[in-house]
């Protein structure tokens, strides 16, 4: 089972940036608490962050042919401007989680349309860390594709 975490734009300053939305667990906290979630389960996890739109597509398109089964993904500003970034979801065809620390409902209008939303598997909003923990859960559970 192999599960790549992506993080989009400004999730790199997570622990300083606006703690009272985002908390003060750092990217590194969470990505080094994901990983050993995922080896104590015998899975692989990679976490890649990129405050650039083209790197992100990237990683997506390079997720068809590397084994990548599952993909959690928090894509930070370009959850709510990005066709590009969705039209490679949909062109890998891989599984997802979408995930937001803050409850994106709760916040500006802007905030409240996702381009991924429809397309992912699952949708966790405003449980900070923790919702990061629960996709995970769900991807070992569900396992790797037939
Ligand atoms: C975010 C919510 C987005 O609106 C914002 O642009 C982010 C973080 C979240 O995790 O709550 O960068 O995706």
């Amino acid at each position: 089972m192999q599960i790549l975490v992506l993080h989009g734009p400004n999730l790199n300053l997570l622990g300083t940036r606006e703690p009272a939305v985002y908390g003060s667990t750092t990217l590194d906290q969470i990505n080094a608490e994901l990983a050993k979630i995922a080896a104590d389960a015998g899975a692989k996890l990679e976490s890649f962050q990129s405050n650039h739109e083209g790197a992100l597509i990237d990683r997506v398109q390079a997720a068809r042919l590397d084994g990548t089964d599952f993909v959690i993904i928090n894509p930070g500003a370009f959850t709510h401007t990005s066709v590009a970034l969705r039209d490679a979801f949909a062109g890998v065809a891989i599984p997802f989680i979408e995930v937001h620390l803050s409850n994106v409902h709760r916040r500006e209008p802007f905030r409240h349309h996702s381009y991924f939303s429809d397309l992912a598997e699952g949708v966790i909003v405003g449980l900070g860390a923790d919702g990061y923990r629960l996709a995970l859960g769900h991807a070992l559970k569900r396992g790797p594709k037939a």
